[in-house]
Parts: C-alpha cells; sequence; structure tokens
C-alpha cells in the first residue's frame, strides 16, 4: 500500500450526455475551476460539430486536435482529477463505451427541455452494466423546460436509477431564481447573464424566515417550502454508499453556460465521487494499492497524417506505480515492452511523464502492438475483464475492388479492428467479412483509411441485419445450429461465434427454437 496518498486524491470520470445537452459547455468551466484553462471557449474550438455531416476528414481533423483533450487532468482543493473526454458525435458511440471502463464515475448531463434522450439511454445502459456511480446534472434551467418533478420521474423511469436531488430549482426560464442547497441548506440566486460566484449565495437553516421571500418573493418562496417538505419527506439523507453501488444518482440542477450551480456540484463530486476503484480480471479482482503495477489499453488513437503513421495508446493504470523506461508485461503477446516517452495531459499540454499512479491515463506511442483491451502487469499473467463489444448497428459487406491487394486489405482490416474502429465479422468455414458499425461515418472512414494506409480499394455492400448476437451453449446443440444457419453464423476478431439476425422476429424464433442456446448482445456475459 506504498501509494495510498496518491491513490486517495485522484478521481477519474467521465461527462456523458445526448449531443447538445451541454457536456461541452460543463466540461469548460470544470476546467476553469481547476485553472487548466483560463478563457471560456478553449474547449469548445476543438469540439467535433454534430449533425449529419459526411466530412469525415473534418472530424478526423479535429480529432486529431482532441487527442490532447481525451484526457484533461487538473487540480481542484487538492484533488487530482482526471476527466476522459468522449466523442460527441454519435458515430462514434462505441469510443463513448469504451471510455467508460476506464472511468471510476460519470456525470450525465441532461437537457431540462428535452429530458432522457436517446443517447442517454444508451451510454445509461453501458453505465448499469457496471454499477458505475452517477451524478446527474439537470442543465439549461434559464430555459423553459419540464418541470422537475416529472423530469425527475421521467429520468427514474427510464433510466432505472433512483435519484435523489442535492439542490432543487425555484422556477425556470426567464423566472429561473436560482436553486436551493438541500445539502447545506442555503439559498443561490440565479442572475440572468450574470455568472454564479459565492456572493450569491444565501444560508436560509430555516425555510419559513422572511429572509427567503424578501429574495424570490412570496410566491416561489411558498412554493419552494412546499417542494423541500415533500422532497424531505421522500428522499431524507442521501446514503453515499448506495450512491458509490450505482443504486441512488444524486442530482443538481443548474446552467452550464451561466456557470450556475456548476460548483456546487463539483464541490459535491469531490467530496463523494469514488477514488480508484478494485478492478476485475480473469484471476480475480485487483486492488489499486497493489503494490505491483497494472493496467489496461482503453482507447488507440490512429494518426491519420501519412507522414506521422504512429498511434497513440491510452492506458488507464489501475494499480501501483506506472514508470518511465520499465520493462512491462504484454499478457496477450507475452513480451516485454518499455516506454521512453509515456505521457499524460496535465492542464490539456502533453507532456512525458516519468510516473503514473491508479486513476491515471498515460498516453504510449505505439507501432502496432496494441489491441483494445490489451492488459501490462509488472509480471503478473491476467486480463482485466469488462471490455465487451456491443452489437453494430449497420452490417456491411466489405468487397475487394483489387484481388492483387487481397493481404494488405486484411491486414488493414485486422489493425482498424484492433483500434476498435469498428467490428469485423468473418463467415465461419468461409472467407466472407462483414463490417459492423454503429453510424455510417465509420464505413467512410474505414474505406478511406484502407485505400490511404494499406492501398486497398474496397467497396461495401449495405446487408439487411439487425443485431449481432454472441452465442454459447453446449457443443454440440453449438454445431447443429451453426450447420443450419451457416449464412448468418460469423466469428469475431476473437474467434467467438456470432449470430446475424435479420429482425427481432428471426431473433425470437431462433431463440424459441433453440432453447439450449444463449444469445447475447455484447462479448462478455
Ligand atoms: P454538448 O457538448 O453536449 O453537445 O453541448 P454543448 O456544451 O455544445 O451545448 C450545446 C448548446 O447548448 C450550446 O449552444 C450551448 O451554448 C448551449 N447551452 C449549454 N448550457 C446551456 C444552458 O445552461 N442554458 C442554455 N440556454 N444553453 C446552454 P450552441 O448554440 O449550439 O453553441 P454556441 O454557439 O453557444 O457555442
Amino acid at each position: 500500500m506504498k501509494y495510498l496518498n496518491e491513490i486517495n486524491r485522484r478521481k477519474t470520470f467521465a461527462i456523458i450526455s445526448h449531443p447538445d445537452a451541454g457536456k461541452t459547455t460543463l466540461t469548460e468551466k470544470f476546467l476553469l475551476f481547476g485553472g487548466a484553462i483560463q478563457t471560456a471557449g478553449a474547449v469548445k474550438s476543438n469540439k467535433i460539430k454534430k449533425g449529419a455531416t459526411s466530412d469525415f476528414m473534418e472530424i478526423e481533423r479535429q480529432r486529431g486536435i482532441s487527442v490532447a483533450t481525451s484526457v484533461m487532468t487538473f487540480e481542484y482543493k487538492n484533488v487530482l482529477i482526471n476527466l476522459l473526454d468522449t466523442p460527441g458525435h454519435k458515430d462514434f458511440a462505441e469510443d463513448t463505451y469504451r471510455t467508460l471502463t476506464a472511468v471510476d464515475s460519470v456525470i450525465l448531463v441532461i437537457d431540462s427541455v428535452n429530458g432522457v434522450e436517446e443517447q442517454t439511454r444508451r451510454l445509461m445502459e453501458v453505465c448499469r452494466m457496471r454499477d458505475t456511480p452517477v451524478i446527474v446534472f439537470i442543465n439549461k434551467m434559464d430555459r423553459d423546460g419540464k418541470f422537475p418533478f416529472d423530469l425527475l420521474d421521467e429520468i427514474e423511469k427510464e433510466l432505472n436509477i433512483s435519484l435523489h436531488p442535492l439542490t432543487w430549482p425555484i422556477n425556470m426560464g426567464k423566472e429561473f431564481k436560482g436553486v436551493y442547497n438541500l445539502y447545506d441548506k442555503s439559498l443561490n440566486l440565479f442572475t440572468p447573464g450574470q455568472k454564479g460566484t459565492d456572493e450569491n449565495s444565501v444560508p436560509i437553516n430555516d425555510l419559513s424566515d422572511e429572509l427567503l421571500d424578501s429574495k424570490v418573493g412570496t410566491r416561489d418562496a411558498n412554493q419552494l417550502r412546499e417542494d423541500v417538505e415533500l422532497l424531505e419527506g421522500v428522499y431524507g439523507d442521501l446514503d453515499t454508499g448506495d450512491y458509490l453501488k450505482g443504486k441512488v444518482a444524486p442530482v443538481f440542477f443548474g446552467s452550464a453556460v451561466n456557470n450556475f450551480g456548476v460548483k456546487e456540484m463539483l464541490d459535491t463530486f469531490i467530496r463523494i465521487a469514488p477514488t480508484p476503484e478494485p478492478r476485475k480480471t480473469d484471476k480475480g479482482v485487483v486492488a489499486p494499492t497493489d503494490d505491483r503495477f497494472s493496467g489496461f489499453i482503453f482507447k488507440i488513437h490512429a494518426n491519420l497524417d501519412p507522414r506521422h503513421r504512429d498511434r497513440i495508446a491510452f492506458l488507464r493504470v489501475c494499480s501501483g506505480r506506472f514508470e518511465r523506461n520499465k520493462n512491462y508485461h504484454h499478457v496477450r503477446l507475452d513480451k516485454d515492452v518499455r516506454f521512453s516517452a509515456p505521457y499524460s495531459f496535465m492542464a490539456r499540454q502533453k507532456e512525458v511523464i516519468d510516473d503514473a499512479y491508479p486513476g491515471d491515463v498515460v498516453g504510449l506511442f505505439d507501432t502496432g502492438n496494441f489491441k483494445i483491451g490489451d492488459t501490462l502487469t509488472e509480471g503478473g499473467n491476467f486480463y482485466f475483464t469488462g471490455m465487451p463489444s456491443f452489437s453494430p448497428e449497420i452490417f456491411k459487406e466489405v468487397i475487394n475492388k483489387d484481388p492483387m491487394k487481397t493481404k494488405q486489405l486484411e491486414k488493414g482490416l485486422r489493425q482498424l479492428t484492433d483500434e476498435g474502429v469498428a467490428q469485423l465479422f468473418t463467415q465461419h468455414g468461409g472467407n466472407r467479412k462483414i463490417i459492423g458499425c454503429v453510424g455510417d461515418l465509420q464505413f467512410e472512414v474505414i474505406q478511406y483509411r484502407l485505400l490511404q494506409e494499406y492501398g486497398a480499394s474496397v467497396n461495401f455492400v449495405p446487408l439487411a441485419f439487425y443485431k449481432a448476437c454472441w452465442i454459447t451453449g453446449e457443443k454440440k446443440k453449438i454445431e447443429d445450429f451453426v450447420r443450419f444457419k451457416q449464412a448468418n453464423v460469423m466469428e469475431d476478431k476473437d474467434g467467438h461465434l456470432v449470430y446475424l439476425a435479420q429482425s427481432e422476429w428471426f431473433l425470437n424464433t431462433e431463440r424459441q427454437n433453440n432453447p439450449d442456446i444463449e444469445f447475447h448482445f455484447t462479448s462478455e456475459f
């Protein structure tokens, strides 16, 4: 337990949201509080523009810039915070899912006008799989949104999580007057156009105090009294143990663009959010306090500039101390690897570091040694688990336009799959290749990169598949199933069998006809 002090001062998390809910704006406010940036707009300029743009090169260019913003490390009140960025564009959702495996908690931003949206649902599903602790920030209270009680209801039902408000809004939209802090019993007043400051905070221990009426008017004061009575009756005190188990999510209301309600949340975050957590491996759990170093690769970022073919692998440190120039064991390849220039992302500057501790993310130059999910250790022979692949949404068959380049194509497909750009399925007992992605944009990226980097020219033929299901069961039953369903059975990158279903109806029929076979929507079951 040599590094306990370092471990206890670290918090590693991600901000997640449906595009446009305010993730970038909130990130920026956090960085301002942490002193990592001095001006508003600094994060914005790196933002990947959303929408149905097919100009993926522009997106990739911006992704290039955003390597430095993939991890943002800053200090706030002596806590070292690692904020992991997740791509805003929905076509890169897989990237986001993987990043979520490297954090210990998340802040979920919800737009008060739109409530729970499609991406919110999916991201939360991933968080629920791992019981990741969640804090909810209900943003844009300066706009006329849904009523707070309705929003809480909607979030609880749709995301299947219990909520616990720690602040409560007084009105919304043009009438938004601020939030009442239920935890430290103070009133935080909102002045449109003016950024939130501590001077706007008024302690109100007793809500019957007339000071409340004088600050927000009698009608709103009475409404707040009524709301708070109800809230205290329903929720009581927050059980941080339940939050840490991912059962209850504390809720804050505010307006990120006005920097309102953000500091309260950040202060609570550093108080209650988990420090680096133990991690599961195929040989048991590794505690962050284990003295020997271990970590895993959760993201690989390729450089699209043909003059610089290097890739950057992002390593999450799970235990012990990572040191520059020391030999570590690459478990999958069973060989030693050493890094002379690992870097961190302090204050958004890339800088070479000498060491890193659990919770930290280190950027490693990679010449093709790493796959997503690889484990590095100081000798141990185990793999971190919990990096599943999810069923893609869009499936296309790869058509090789230049048979002379078959080898290059295979290599390219393998390397792009290792990076996690897409999932590759190869026909079981055949050579048909199908690529599965979450968004169409990725197909453009793949086509472009295969040509530029590997000289392989391909076309894609859309296939009408609905889901990929990993199948398990008794050997004989699986063999029979594979024989009958040959055209639909593929192998994933690790050789596991996958059934591609044409529709929900087909999948349900197969499930009924084959009660001894299990169909899984993710590769880890
Ligand atoms: P994202 O990263 O989740 O996609 O969202 P982002 O922060 O970019 O915010 C999306 C839009 O919502 C931005 O406006 C942003 O200014 C606005 N926004 C963020 N927080 C609040 C808030 O508390 N209240 C209101 N009313 N708006 C908010 P935009 O017009 O798309 O961009 P910009 O021109 O303002 O940069």
